[in-house]
């Protein structure tokens, strides 16, 4: 499969939106007229926003020293689809925007419903420094969803698809010599409305129960330009494993093949502890001496710079492996070559004043924080695409991610499960997933389908051919075809998404039959590793104060307890009985459902605005941690790593 590495270059053969750069004069924006919109939950950080959000470096993995934060107060306006035919250029548009909030959010300050079509525009000086010849400037945005034309100065500079991925436009042949540049942005995102079917996630237009949230439109990640050399890097994918092996492939944006060096530093200090020298566009494989190993419980991350010509740049990486293997005749999931047990809760990313964005990133890191507390080592990362910093405290605290791709639309309306016509933007949008996110320590595993959701319900099923996809873009981590539903025997895992009672490695209730393409197929096959991919999804009804909905009908879970004390009583009893079957069954791993109330799904370990905690947590840390040493005593290993 041919792979795009997400830059956008030049629109060759496309029409052209040229105005000459006399003409687009762009106005001054204020954000005077912004303020947050209603949302009918705050959290304690939807006003300590204001209006410079998301100031932190947005992409650890690659830093350079010369960057602009473009987030802030932009102009909006709600269009329709003809007017991507006529740019506003120069024009004043209505409303203000805080970019990076998606449009439907409070914090955006539209919190609009159905803004399908959208224009962006704000304008940007370059500063003086980095307009030295053989400089480029790269327009960078974190993601959009769900498709975005980018205009520079009325000229058509770049156009993306898929809402949860990072793109770059090189912008430098657009600029003025002098001045601000005008910047506008054509967004176009249908959700799920008529019979679209796209990568959403739990996003939907027109679901109503539980499980379906607000939809995100626009541009809902950082937006930053940068200075590079004008041959520059472009991408690094690097993975380094236990033995202290690092396989690192530096990109060039111009697919050169020419030598670069790779320092990977001491730890805390700008020593180096190994240089070596690599050709751009082919893997390099090269050794660092008795590295220590990244775990969950010693997140050891080591500094690397790249210096290819005059473009230098810092990243990292953590020296592990992840793999699978028998351990008293059950395959486990292996890191660094021991068993390791995944406990962790499905983290969904939903916020009440910023949808799919968090206010800050100090509240992304809250949640983390909280689960890590608690001893959960994994968030399943649910059918959704963070911004580069959630991975980056993952590698920070020592959370394993297994990552979802971003389902499709569940249902087309009479069509079936899948209209077969989504399926190729399916799978490249997959690849970008892997591409995106492969360099990152802390990924265990991939997730294909969710609950056949968008998953064909007819062979050929497509599964089989998207693992050995995702296996050759990433022959290092784990592979969880399908999450729930209708398994076939495909990749790594049989999960089995069982909520009331866990069902987690044990014959005990279905036999696994690869054949039986009749119904929910969910036993054990002892040739995979088994995974509770979800369970728990309790719930208490919460007072509107903490809620989203302020009905207690509007509230809702898979089961209702009373009060937190009963909820916590029940909890334990999940808990116990995942336990036991780690004990007497082969169960290799859990998912609880899940991290935060969302909406109204009122399940979480907290509440939607991160201030009532259901969990005792000193119970939690007592199970979980029985959890571990039951694992630990099937390995026969006598302390949990
Ligand atoms: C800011 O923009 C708004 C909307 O265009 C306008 O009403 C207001 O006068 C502007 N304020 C300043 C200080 O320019
Ligand atoms: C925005 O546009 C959508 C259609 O794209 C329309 O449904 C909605 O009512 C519009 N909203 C406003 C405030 O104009
Ligand atoms: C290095 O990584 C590339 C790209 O993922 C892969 O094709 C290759 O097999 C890896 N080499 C080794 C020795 O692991
Ligand atoms: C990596 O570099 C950053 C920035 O220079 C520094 O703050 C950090 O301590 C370094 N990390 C390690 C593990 O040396
Ligand atoms: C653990 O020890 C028991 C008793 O010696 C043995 O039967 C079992 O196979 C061992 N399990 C593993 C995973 O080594
Ligand atoms: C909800 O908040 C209001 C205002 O702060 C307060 O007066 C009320 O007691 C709170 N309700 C509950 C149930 O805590
Ligand atoms: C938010 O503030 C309230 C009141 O000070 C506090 O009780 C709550 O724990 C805070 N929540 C978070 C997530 O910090
Ligand atoms: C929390 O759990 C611990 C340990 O199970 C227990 O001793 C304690 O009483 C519980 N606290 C509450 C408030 O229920």
């Amino acid at each position: 499969m041919r792979l795009s590495l997400g830059i956008v270059t030049g629109f060759l053969g496309l029409k052209s939106f040229a105005a000459s750069e006399n003409t687009v004069k762009p106005r001054q924006i204020n954000g005077t007229d912004y303020k947050v919109g209603f949302t009918p939950l705050k959290t304690n950080w939807t006003d300590t926003v204001g209006t410079s959000p998301w100031p932190e470096y947005p992409r650890p993995r690659m830093q350079r020293p010369k960057w602009k934060n473009l987030n802030g107060v932009w102009r909006y306006r709600n269009t329709t689809d003809s007017s991507l035919e006529s740019p506003p250029f120069g024009q004043a548009l209505e409303k203000p925007v805080l970019v990076p909030f998606c449009l439907e959010s409070a914090l955006s300050g539209v919190t609009g419903k159905n803004r399908i079509w959208s224009w962006y525009q704000t304008s940007f000086d370059v500063p003086s420094s980095w307009k030295a010849s053989g400089n480029s400037v790269l327009l960078n945005f974190g993601a959009v969803d769900y498709e975005a034309t980018i205009f520079v100065n009325g000229h058509k500079a770049g156009f993306h698809r898929g809402g949860y991925f990072e793109f770059s436009v090189d912008v430098t042949s657009y600029l003025k010599a002098n001045g601000a540049n005008e910047l506008l942005v054509y967004t176009f995102d249908p959700t799920d409305m008529d019979k679209v079917q796209i990568p959403i996630g739990k996003q939907s237009l027109w679901r109503s129960d539980m499980i379906w949230y607000t939809p995100c439109s626009g541009i809902w990640q950082t937006v930053w330009l940068e200075s590079t050399p004008t041959e520059h890097i472009a991408k690094i994918d690097l993975v380094a494993d236990m033995h202290g092996q690092v396989n690192v492939t530096v990109h060039s944006n111009s697919n050169s093949n020419i030598a670069y060096e790779i320092t990977v530093h001491e730890l805390n200090s700008d020593d180096a502890k190994k240089i070596a020298n690599g050709i751009t566009g082919t893997p390099f494989i090269f050794t660092v001496d008795s590295p220590q190993l990244w775990t969950p419980d010693t997140p050891t991350l080591y500094n690397i710079s790249i210096r290819y010509g005059s473009d230098i740049v810092q990243s990292y990486t953590g020296f592990r492996t992840v793999s699978r293997g028998v351990i008293g005749n059950v395959q486990r999931p292996l890191l660094n070559g021991e068993f390791v047990f995944p406990f962790g809760t499905l983290d969904q990313g939903y916020w009440p004043d910023g949808i799919y964005t968090a206010p800050s990133v100090e509240a992304m890191s809250y949640d983390l924080k909280v689960l890590k507390n608690v001893g959960y080592n994994m968030v399943r990362k649910h059918v959704k695409v963070e911004p580069a910093l959630y991975y980056r405290a993952c590698d920070e605290m020592g959370i394993l991610v297994i990552q979802d791709m971003p389902s499709l639309r569940p249902q087309v309306d009479g069509v079936g499960q899948l209209d077969p016509a989504a399926q190729p933007e399916f799978n490249r949008q997959l690849a970008l997933l892997v591409e995106q996110l492969k360099s990152y320590p802390s990924i265990f595993a991939w997730t294909i389908y969710n609950e056949e959701w968008g998953q064909a319900t007819s062979p050929p099923w497509p599964e089989f051919g998207l693992s050995d996809m995702v296996r050759s873009l990433d022959p290092t981590r784990l592979i969880n075809a399908v999450s729930g539903w209708w398994d076939h025997g495909a990749a790594d895992f049989m999960d089995n998404h069982h909520y009331t009672t866990p069902q987690c490695g044990t014959p005990l209730w279905y036999n696994y039959d690869p054949a039986d393409t009749s119904g929910h197929n969910a036993g054990y096959d002892p040739s995979r590793i088994g995974l509770q991919g979800e369970f728990g999804g309790i719930g208490t009804k919460v007072d509107f104060n903490h809620s989203w909905y302020k009905t207690l009908d509007g509230q809702s879970a898979y089961k209702l307890a009373d009060d937190i004390l009963h909820w916590n009583y029940l909890a334990g009893n999940l808990l116990t009985q995942l336990r036991e079957q780690v004990e007497e069954f082969a169960c290799s791993g859990g998912v609880w459902t899940q991290t935060t109330d969302v909406e109204g799904e009122v399940n979480g370990m907290m509440t939607y605005d991160r201030s009532i905690i259901r969990m005792n947590t000193t119970m939690f840390k007592d199970e979980i941690q029985a959890l571990y040493a039951a694992a630990a005593k099937r390995a026969n290993k006598t302390e949990t790593e």
